[in-house]
């Protein structure tokens, strides 16, 4: 392996990262996804008066940011403080992301012209995202950064529809209607996905997580015909790093998830992980999954559901302690805190 200079961290033997390799851990490791925002007095502190896109592009706030729940919570990786949409902003869509409501598009994409103006991102596009991530990776010493991007169906959502949507109407009007159309489309925002978290991988990002959020509106048979052959271009793209595969309400697509060649697949609070490892089949490391809710309830509660999620946990191959989707604004800090060091003990 060569010199280790003094004080160097060996990475690869993280918790987080031997969990993603389905190797023995000394303890579960444990982060939460959204652990870096509303939850968190000290995060609107730095960002009184910021708006959250600038936020993303401020290297200083990034950093700050991302390290806050290291800080407090003590979790085995931090995740890259950013948003889904901050490739899209840097090649030139006009975007904003709305307090309490999301991102939202104001020229929405409804044909080939609207496609063939996203033009691929390059380096240069993400400068603040490359400065950020080489002052985090020495300032986390021996824990791992996780880099992420939303994924196609998920980006193409918000695109298409102009903001959030429940039932992704107009998304799934041209999936069905447009499907040339809409493979391209998949495929542009494929190759911005790549360059992304190829950018954050080479910078110093030590895993990747791909977030299709919204996925779960889609059946297995369709996501196999016009999803998965991106996502799994996606993955064998930035197969250097371990990578996590997420959805919402992906109970019935945890199968065709695994095919697309993740390391680890993300899974909910609706399906219990060990029949959720019985889903995505051998091979996989699981992440999840008690529901973020159960954060509201006293301690007690916490504890019990935590137990029952680690004790399932144990039929996977790999498991990374995490919660079924983000962290929610109401969600007591020190209810994070002690969930940490418990799911450490145990
Ligand atoms: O801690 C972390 O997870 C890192 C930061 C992160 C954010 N967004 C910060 C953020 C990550 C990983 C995301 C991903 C993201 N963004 C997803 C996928 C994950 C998921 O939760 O399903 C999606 C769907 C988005 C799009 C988006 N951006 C939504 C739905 C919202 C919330 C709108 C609201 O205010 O309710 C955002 C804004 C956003 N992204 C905030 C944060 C901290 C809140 C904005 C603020 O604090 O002003």
């Amino acid at each position: 392996m060569g010199s280790h200079y003094p004080g160097e961290v060996n990475l690869a033997d993280s918790a987080f990262l031997r969990a993603c390799r389905r190797q023995p851990v000394p303890h579960t490791p444990v982060w939460y996804m959204r652990q870096a925002g509303r939850a968190l007095p000290e995060y609107h502190k730095v960002r009184e008066g910021v708006p959250m896109l600038t936020a993303c592009a401020t290297p200083e706030l990034i950093v700050e940011i991302t390290m806050q729940p290291v800080r407090r919570y003590g979790v085995d990786a931090a995740i890259f403080f950013s948003d889904i949409v901050v490739p899209l902003k840097a090649i030139g869509v006009d975007l904003d992301i709305k307090p309490g409501v999301g991102p939202v598009v104001a020229d929405p994409i409804r044909d080939a012209k609207g496609i063939d103006a996203l033009r691929p991102l390059e380096p240069g596009d993400v400068p603040y995202v490359t400065e950020a991530i080489k002052a985090l990776t020495g300032e986390l010493g021996g824990t791992p950064l996780i880099g992420f991007a939303g994924a196609p169906f998920t980006l193409g959502s918000y695109l298409i529809e102009g903001g959030p949507s429940k039932n992704h109407d107009r998304t799934k009007a041209m999936m069905y209607g447009e499907p040339e159309l809409w493979h391209r489309l998949m495929e542009r925002l494929s190759g911005i996905v790549i360059e992304h978290l190829r950018i954050q991988i080479a910078a110093g990002a030590s895993a990747v997580q791909l977030f299709d959020s919204w996925v779960g509106a889609v059946a297995p048979d369709d996501y196999r015909e016009f999803i998965l052959p991106h996502t799994r271009r996606i993955f064998d793209s930035v197969a250097d790093v371990p990578r996590i595969h997420f959805g919402v309400g992906t109970g019935e697509l945890l199968g065709v998830l695994g095919e697309a060649g993740a390391d680890v697949v993300g899974v909910d609070w609706r399906v219990p992980l060990d029949e959720a490892a019985r889903r995505v089949g051998p091979g996989k490391a699981l992440q999840g999954n008690l529901d973020p809710a159960i954060l509201l309830a006293p301690w007690e509660v916490v504890e019990r559901k935590a137990r029952e999620v680690l004790r399932r946990g144990e039929s996977a191959e790999g498991h990374v302690f995490n919660l079924g989707h983000g962290v929610l604004p109401s969600t007591n800090p020190d209810q994070l805190k002690r969930l940490t060091e418990f799911v450490h003990q145990l």
